[in-house]
Order: C-alpha cells, then sequence, then structure tokens
C-alpha cells in the first residue's frame, strides 16, 4: 500500500527558516525518519513537496484510484488554498492533515484550515514527530500490515 506525503511552499528550507519555530530538523530528515517508519508499518512511501500550488494538485489527482492515503502539509497554501481543498475531495481515502507548528498559537490567519473540512484527522503543534504519527494513522485507517 502507497501513501503519499504531500508538503507545501517552503518546507524545503525546513532546518534553515525560522528554526525556532520549525525546529533543526531538514526535510531530508523527516523523509528518511517517515522511510523508516514505513518500511516497520509495512507501506510504501512517496515523500514530495513543491512551492507550485498547480503541482500539488496534480500530485492530488494522480493519487487517485492508485494510493492508499494521503499526508499532507500544506504549509501555507493550507490558509489560502480552495484548490487544494477541492482536489482532496477527489481523492477516495484517508487524509491526515499535519502541521509542525502550533497554528492556534500563531497569529490570527494561521487559524484557518481550508484542508480540515476534508482531512480524516489533524496533527498539530507536535513538531516534525507529527508525520510520523500521521502515518502511524494512515496505516491504521488502511489496516496495513507490519512486517
Ligand atoms: C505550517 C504552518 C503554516 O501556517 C505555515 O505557513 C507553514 C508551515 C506548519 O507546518 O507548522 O509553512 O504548515
Amino acid at each position: 500500500r502507497i501513501v503519499l506525503v504531500l508538503n507545501g511552499p517552503n518546507l524545503n528550507l525546513l532546518g534553515k527558516r525560522q528554526p525556532e519555530i520549525y525546529g533543526r530538523e531538514t526535510l531530508a530528515d523527516v523523509e528518511a525518519d517517515c522511510r523508516r517508519l514505513a518500511g516497520e508499518l509495512g507501506l510504501e512511501i512517496e515523500f514530495r513537496q513543491s512551492n507550485r500550488e498547480y503541482e500539488i494538485i496534480d500530485w492530488i489527482h494522480e493519487a487517485r484510484g492508485r494510493v492508499a492515503g494521503v499526508v499532507i502539509n500544506p504549509a501555507a497554501f493550507t490558509h489560502t488554498s480552495v484548490a487544494i481543498l477541492d482536489a482532496l475531495h477527489a481523492f477516495e481515502g484517508p487524509i491526515i492533515e499535519v502541521h509542525i507548528s502550533n497554528v492556534h498559537k500563531r497569529e490570527e490567519f494561521r487559524h484557518r484550515s481550508y484542508v480540515s473540512a476534508v482531512a480524516s484527522g489533524v496533527i498539530v503543534g507536535c513538531g516534525t514527530q507529527g508525520y510520523a504519527l500521521a502515518l502511524r494513522r494512515i496505516a491504521a485507517l488502511v489496516g496495513a500490515e507490519a512486517g
């Protein structure tokens, strides 16, 4: 079973940008952690990042009928993108939304998520560990067999 892990804009700079908020782990570190855990959970992973809204939308379309679940940190698009919400509505499997920081402790404009309306679950403010939590939840929802 394949799980698609999608990352939105500026997350390519993870570990370098605002480390006091997002920590020092890079996106490559997060990817390595996810791959290790996915192996344990009996899942296959596709891990992607883009600064372009249309590319994220295209990847969600391509996941239809092919991918068991989606983990998505839409980053700033969380708060702006009806287009990503609509694309996710066309995906059949479970979706877990992840935010590294606790968006509810931050500026008002980060409190609103378009994506939460379609998410099975939301993990907020658990640091980069949130990705592992999300993968475990997807594994439970899709009935993955460990080993
Ligand atoms: C973020 C929170 C967003 O508000 C922000 O625009 C990001 C990252 C997070 O993971 O905490 O880029 O999604």
